[in-house]
């Protein structure tokens, strides 16, 4: 197939005809939100969804999330709207928040992975509404990267995955907030976080007052001594074996330095990955920053463009600084801990 690349910027979004009327037929088009690109189609087409599944490599017992453009969307899709959800909904959409709801009966099971729940979002990005809003339809999208890589978050990483296996990469520039939205389980009492986002537990619970996140992603998840992979399954991963490492600044710093010199000697291509405040620190050719510290927004936004950057120069072995764990630091930390796959070192 022959991907067709367009360009658009929010003043002239007059090509969205083309890819909207694409959706419409079914086809799948790659598109950018707030926060990475989307794999999309039409939600409410059985078999335009199975194609994304055939495109991505993704196993089709993982539900997808339906981004609508329209709150008149959403209450064809599910069956119930709490007031509570409500409130959430009002504070935080257009946004990062998925939210899963007991189903309405013809949404298909395709989209659902045959669950009686669907997780429904309203992205913030005004390519994204605009391409839901023209196609007239809801559109299922996951994230638009082969199964298991870096989810992408420019254009030139969704054609790396997919070029060739979609009919339209609209390219709307870098994606915001850079890791996916937060998917907060609404069917339980109190509403449940299962998978950290651009919304903040901590933003959840200001609006509502009750929200529950599973331990494993306020806890430390690490070891003392590296694990050996495969524990846990390996996501969002570079090609090199990450190794996360957390611990006091200065021992992070030395126990990384070490084993990097360790590894050149060894003839080992290892990249550092570091808060810029560290980088001068490590004093090494091979360490490349993902933001600063001071502004963990930057990190969550950088975080997959610097994966992939470590695939393209080669990187064999990739030490990653842990962030703490607050606000936005929950998402990072979940996705550099899976693609880590549970190598991580506790210093
Ligand atoms: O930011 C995002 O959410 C991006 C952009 C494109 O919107 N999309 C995205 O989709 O990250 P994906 O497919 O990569 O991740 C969807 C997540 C998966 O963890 C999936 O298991 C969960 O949402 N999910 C979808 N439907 C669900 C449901 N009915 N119940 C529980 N989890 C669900
Ligand atoms: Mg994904």
């Amino acid at each position: 197939m022959n991907t067709k690349h367009i360009k658009v910027n929010s003043k002239d979004l007059s090509d969205l005809d083309m890819v909207a009327e694409a959706v419409r037929c079914g086809e799948l088009v790659a598109f950018p939100t707030e926060t990475v690109y989307g794999l999309g189609a039409n939600a409410l087409d059985g078999e335009a969804v199975r194609s994304i599944f055939k495109a991505k490599g993704r196993p089709n017992d993982n539900p997808l999330i339906v981004h609508i453009s329209d709150i008149s969307m959403l209450e064809v899709l599910v069956a119930e709207i709490k007031p509570d959800v409500q409130k959430l909904i009002s504070e935080f959409w257009p946004g990062p928040l998925t939210l899963v709801f007991h189903k309405a009966p013809y949404v298909p099971d395709e989209t659902t992975a045959g669950l009686d729940t669907v997780a429904v979002r309203m992205p913030d990005h005004p390519v994204a509404l605009e391409l839901i809003k023209r196609s007239g339809v809801p559109i299922a999208a996951p994230s638009a990267n082969r199964s298991g890589r870096p989810s992408p978050t420019l254009a030139e990483h969704v054609a790396e995955d997919l070029d060739g296996r979609i009919a339209f990469i609209i390219d709307g520039g870098a994606c915001r907030v850079g890791v996916e939205s937060t998917v907060l389980d609404v069917t339980s009492d109190p509403p449940l976080i299962l998978r950290p986002g651009g919304v903040t537990f901590e933003m959840i619970k200001q609006v509502i007052g009750r929200v529950q996140i599973d331990k494993s992603f306020i806890e430390n998840r690490m070891e003392e001594k590296p694990k050996s992979p495969g524990m846990k399954y390996v996501h969002y991963a570079p090609k090199g074996e990450v190794i996360v490492v957390s611990g006091r600044e200065e021992d992070v710093i030395q126990w990384v330095r070490q084993n990097d010199q360790k590894d050149e000697k060894d003839g080992i291509h290892s990249v550092i990955i570091a808060a810029s405040e560290h980088i001068p620190m490590y004093n090494s050719k091979r360490s490349m920053s993902y933001g600063s510290l001071a502004n963990p927004e930057d990190i969550a936004a950088n975080i997959f463009r610097v994966f992939r950057e470590c695939d393209r120069i080669g990187a064999e072995k990739i030490y990653v600084e842990s962030v703490p764990r607050e606000g936005i630091g929950y998402a990072i930390m979940d996705r550099v801990e899976k693609a880590a796959g549970g190598r991580a070192v506790h210093i």
